[in-house]
C-alpha cells in the first residue's frame, strides 16, 4: 500500500483549472519530485494535500486513511508536515524555540503543569530540549540554537523550516522549492542534506523543484505538472527522456 496516494484531485479559482484529475502514489520511504513551469499548479497540489484547500473532486489518503477535506491540523496530526514557497518562521523566536513549536504535536504538558512549573514540566522541557538540538545538529545549526531565526542568514532558515517540520515527527515531508534563492554551493549541500534526512529518519518525502537537474539527481521518480495535469508520471529517467517533458519543459 502506497503511503500516500490522491485519485483524480482538482480544483478551480474561478475559471481557472488550476489542478485537474491529479493522481499520484508515493511508496514509504521514496523520495519523489514533483515537477512543473511557473502557475502549473505544484503549491496548489501541496495545498489540498496539506488541507489548506478543500479539493472540488478527488479522494487523499494517507496510509490507507482518508484524510481528504480535513483541517490543516488534523492532516498534520495525521502525519504530513511541509514547508513553504515562502519561508513561514516564527521571526521573534528563537532557533531552538520554532523547533520545539513543532515537538508540540507530540510532546506536551498540561496549561496548569506549565503555569505552575510542576515537575512534569521541567522533564518534558528538557526533553524537547534534547531532542530539539538533535535536529539542529542535523542541519547544522546548533550553535545558532538561541539566535532568533529572523536574524539567521537566508540560506539557513530555509533548512529550519526544514528542522521545524521534521519536529512533529511526520509519514510524509512535503519541501515546495526548498532551494529557492539560495546560490549553487547551498543548493548542493541542501539535497545532501535531503538525501541524510531520508536514511536518517527513514522519511518520505515529495519535493517541488524548478530545476530539473536538481531533482534529476535526488529524486527517484517524478510528476511533471503542466497546465494543472499531469504531463508524465514515473520513474526519473524515463520522465526526464520523455520527448513531451522536453517539449512542454524546456521550450524545446
Ligand atoms: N488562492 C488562489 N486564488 C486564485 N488563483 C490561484 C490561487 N492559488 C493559486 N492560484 C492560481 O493557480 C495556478 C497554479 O498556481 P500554483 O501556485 O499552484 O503554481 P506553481 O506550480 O506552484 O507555480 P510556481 O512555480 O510559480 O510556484 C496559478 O495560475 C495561480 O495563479
Ligand atoms: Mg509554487
Amino acid at each position: 500500500m502506497a503511503l500516500l496516494e490522491a485519485k483524480n484531485l482538482g480544483i478551480s479559482f474561478g475559471g481557472l483549472r488550476a489542478v485537474d484529475d491529479f493522481n499520484i502514489k508515493i511508496e514509504k520511504g521514496s523520495l519523489y519530485g514533483l515537477i512543473g513551469p511557473n502557475g502549473a499548479g505544484k503549491t496548489t497540489v501541496f495545498n489540498l494535500l496539506t488541507g489548506v484547500y478543500k479539493p472540488t473532486e478527488g479522494i487523499i489518503t494517507l496510509d490507507g486513511k482518508d484524510v481528504t477535506g480535513k483541517k490543516t491540523i488534523e492532516i498534520n496530526q495525521a502525519g504530513i508536515a511541509r514547508t513553504f514557497q515562502n519561508i513561514r518562521l516564527f521571526k521573534d523566536l528563537s532557533v531552538i524555540d520554532n523547533v520545539k513549536v513543532g515537538l508540540h504535536n507530540h510532546m506536551s504538558y498540561s496549561t496548569v503543569t506549565g503555569i505552575l512549573r510542576l515537575p512534569k514540566y521541567y522533564k518534558v522541557e528538557k526533553q524537547m530540549t534534547e531532542e530539539a538540538m538533535e535536529l539542529l545538529k542535523v542541519f547544522g545549526l546548533e550553535e545558532e540554537a538561541e539566535t532568533l531565526a529572523d536574524n539567521l542568514p537566508y540560506g539557513k532558515q530555509r533548512k529550519l523550516e526544514i528542522a521545524r517540520a521534521l519536529a512533529t515527527k511526520p509519514k510524509l515531508l512535503l519541501l515546495d522549492e526548498p532551494a529557492a534563492g539560495m546560490n549553487p554551493n547551498e543548493t548542493l549541500e541542501l539535497m545532501e542534506t535531503i538525501r541524510f534526512v531520508r536514511e536518517h529518519f527513514d522519511m518520505t518525502i515529495l519535493l517541488i523543484e524548478h530545476d530539473m537537474k536538481l531533482v534529476g539527481g535526488i529524486c527517484e521518480e517524478l510528476t511533471v505538472l503542466n497546465f494543472g495535469r499531469v504531463l508524465c508520471q514515473g520513474k526519473t529517467s524515463d520522465v526526464l527522456n520523455n520527448p513531451e517533458v522536453i517539449k512542454a519543459y524546456l521550450g524545446e
